[in-house]
């Protein structure tokens, strides 16, 4: 039974961070003329509504996307054009997307995606906002499926050529170990694609072990992204990371300059900005 809703933390300091690296992955994809796929296994609804109940019951977003001026951005003005794109009034911010929006609203009619969605009210929330957006030009697959399994069944790509975002809510702690696993395995058949994968720091002993385990994996070329708001030892979500498998050129230089930022503007308050950091890393070197 899932009772994960990423509505009620849509636009938040997590999703800021995994966004911002997708859309990098994504623009880095579409610089060649040859297709790419984008496989989402964990896609969410694609759009909320920031004034819902759910959205406005914890106002996550107030302190993430809605804490940011794109003019101090300048570098990354896709991801702020994009939501502008989804909002009516300008400077006004009543809806924010979801990962398969970002990606799918800049991917051409000869790439391909597969995203995947086990919850059945955020599936056709999904299925219907990709068939109502005629600015979706890729070939679209929406599965209420298992994505772990469903990816498996996808790899290696006829493209040769992939995005893939793992995006768990890891509502159980199991979660942790399955992500990876499945991961591996994944890399054993395309360890080609990019890897975009997702992490809550909740508990750092989980992330240090995991960290470990892609030690030990053997797979090469591994950078990690992450944005801590307060101190390991302190409640609920304090921080949240991206690993990257095999890493665009040029991502991890360009979050150097993005972080700072980050963490400047994500902050929870003034007096809190000391306990705030950042981690921008090779985890494991090509
Ligand atoms: C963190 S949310 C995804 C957010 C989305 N990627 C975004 O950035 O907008 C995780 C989603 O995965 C769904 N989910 C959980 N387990 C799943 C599984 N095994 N396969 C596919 N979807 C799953 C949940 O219902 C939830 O909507």
């Amino acid at each position: 039974m899932l009772s994960y809703r990423h509505s009620f933390h849509a636009g938040n300091f997590a999703d800021v961070l995994k966004h911002i690296v997708q859309l990098e992955i994504t623009v880095h994809l579409l610089k060649k003329n040859k297709p790419f796929d984008y496989i989402d296994t964990h896609a969410g609804a694609g759009m909320y509504d920031l004034k819902s109940y759910e959205a406005s019951k914890l106002s996550e977003f107030k302190r993430g996307v809605g804490l940011l001026n794109s003019l101090d951005y300048p570098e990354l003005t896709t991801y702020f054009e994009l939501i502008e794109s989804v909002n009516r009034i300008p400077g006004k911010l009543e809806h924010y997307p979801g990962s398969p929006y970002f990606t799918l609203s800049l991917m051409r009619s000869e790439d391909r995606a597969n995203l995947y969605e086990l919850h059945s009210k955020d599936y056709q929330l999904l299925k219907t906002l990709t068939a109502v957006d005629s600015r979706f030009e890729p070939a679209i697959q929406i599965h209420n499926v298992d994505g772990y399994v469903g990816m498996m069944g996808l790899l290696p790509p006829p493209s040769r050529r992939a995005l893939i975002l793992v995006d768990p809510s890891y509502e159980v702690k199991s979660e942790y170990q399955k992500m990876i696993d499945t991961v591996i395995k994944a890399h054993k058949k395309f360890a080609t694609g990019i890897y975009a994968i997702w992490y809550p720091v909740v508990d750092r002993a989980r992330i240090t072990q995991i960290d470990n385990i892609l030690y030990k994996s053997g797979i090469k070329d591994i950078q990690r992204f992450e944005l801590d708001l307060s101190q390991d030892d302190e409640k609920g979500m304090t921080a949240s990371g991206m690993w990257v498998i095999n890493p665009p050129w040029g991502l991890l230089e360009k979050m150097k300059g993005v972080l700072p930022k980050l963490k400047r503007d994500l902050s929870p308050d003034t007096s809190d900005r000391s306990k705030a950091s950042y981690r921008c890393e090779v985890l494991v070197s090509e």
